[in-house]
């Protein structure tokens, strides 16, 4: 057997210290630091180009950066090679062997590592068993669909029992609801496995869905890091509110003592600094109001352009007099049906102060 960094099924915790990748004049990676707990399932979020797929492949050995530390627990593994670090990983599009039947695909990590037989056929059966591929071993690659390659490529990733994962959008080739079904499906076996996992994705919702922790990477730099509900409820910057979730952003009038747009004090439960530039306006947080309310709530007069049915919810666009579109979220049970506005009706868009969220332009 290889020498390894970390020993076989212990997670271990990851150190990143200001780790830099060039190409040319463009930093992909610029001064990356993260640390991630062991057994933690930490996914990377950002726009095509960001750097996830970048840094992935630093922490996996495929990589070699210009200066900085990955740790493994206490091992420097920043210039170890791939097959020493212990991890298994998965990328977009399998890199299954179609010549091997599904049971070889999941062995061949096993014998690399020189493992005898008995022990590696009691393996290939536990670890398929894991990914519901039971009885699946004798099949050839290209008499499974999709989403079983993918599985069989999980299958093979963790079948040794890797201290770290390592998945690249691993979903992104599946339909919709295939794509929901296995982001259960590996949270499921996270919770088994509790291996170290750290998953790529360009998908909010699906970071939302699976992850202890959410890093948004913008331009090889971390825009902000933390729990899924931290980062909706509590973006740090315009880019993070725009990137997870639906939002229009507001530019706050500029130069006024105290947060107003269009000259009407905005009222929020944040502490009010000069650099807060935006208010952020969700759809599901806004409301029509009537005349009426109360002072708790910022409204913002418009008229409704578009009613959009879409089953679960209706959604309605409604422009402002400054020509800025709003979209506010209704529900479709009958009573809200029942008062839904008419197209180019005026009507009040109210936000709760306790909902009203603004953010600096920049990460501070
Ligand atoms: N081999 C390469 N040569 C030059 N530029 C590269 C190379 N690989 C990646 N890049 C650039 O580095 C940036 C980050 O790429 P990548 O990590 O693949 O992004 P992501 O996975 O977030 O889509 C992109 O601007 C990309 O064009
Ligand atoms: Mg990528």
């Amino acid at each position: 057997m290889t020498s390894q960094a970390t020993s076989s099924g212990a997670s271990v915790p990851i150190t990143i210290r200001k780790l830099v990748k060039t190409y040319g004049p463009y930093r992909a990676l610029d001064a990356i630091d993260l640390d991630i707990a062991g057994g933690e399932f930490l996914t990377l979020l950002g726009p095509s180009g960001s750097g996830k797929s970048t840094l992935l492949m630093a922490i996996a050995g495929f990589l070699r950066p210009d200066s900085g530390l990955i740790q493994f627990g206490a091992a420097d593994v920043t210039r170890l090679e791939p097959h020493r670090r212990n991890i298994g990983v998965v990328f977009q599009n399998y890199a299954l062997f179609p010549h091997m039947s599904v049971a070889g695909n999941v062995a061949y990590p096993l014998k690399l590592r020189g493992i005898g037989r008995p022990e590696i056929d009691k393996r290939v059966a536990w670890a398929l068993a894991l990914v519901k591929l039971d009885g699946f071993g004798e099949r050839s690659i290209d008499q499974l669909s999709g989403g079983q390659r993918q599985r069989v490529a999980l299958a093979r990733a963790i079948v040794f029992e890797p201290s770290v994962l390592l998945m690249d959008e691993p979903l992104s080739a599946l339909d919709k609801k295939l794509r929901e079904h296995m982001q259960i499906e590996i949270r499921r076996l996270h919770e088994t496995l509790r291996v170290t996992t750290i998953y790529v994705t360009h998908d909010q919702r699906e970071a939302l869905t699976m992850s202890d922790r959410i890093a948004v990477i913008n331009h090889g730099r971390f825009a902000q890091i933390g729990e899924p509900k931290a980062l909706y409820e509590r973006p740090a910057s315009k880019f993070v509110a725009e990137f997870i979730g639906d939002a229009t952003l507001l530019a706050l009038d500029e130069g006024a003592k105290q947060p107003t747009f269009r000259g009407r004090p905005v009222k929020t439960k944040d502490k009010v600094n000069g650099a807060l530039s935006h208010v952020v306006l969700r759809p599901e947080k806004l409301r029509l109001v009537d005349k009426k309310n109360t002072a708790a709530w910022n409204r913002f007069a418009g008229t409704v352009d578009d009613i959009v049915y879409q089953g679960e919810s209706v959604l309605l666009s409604i422009r402002l007099e400054g020509g800025e579109t709003l979209f506010l979220r209704q529900g479709t049970d009958q009573q809200s049906l029942q008062n839904l506005p008419a197209r180019y009706a005026a009507v009040e868009v109210g936000l709760h102060a306790d909902d009203t969220l603004l953010v600096p332009e920049e990460h501070p």
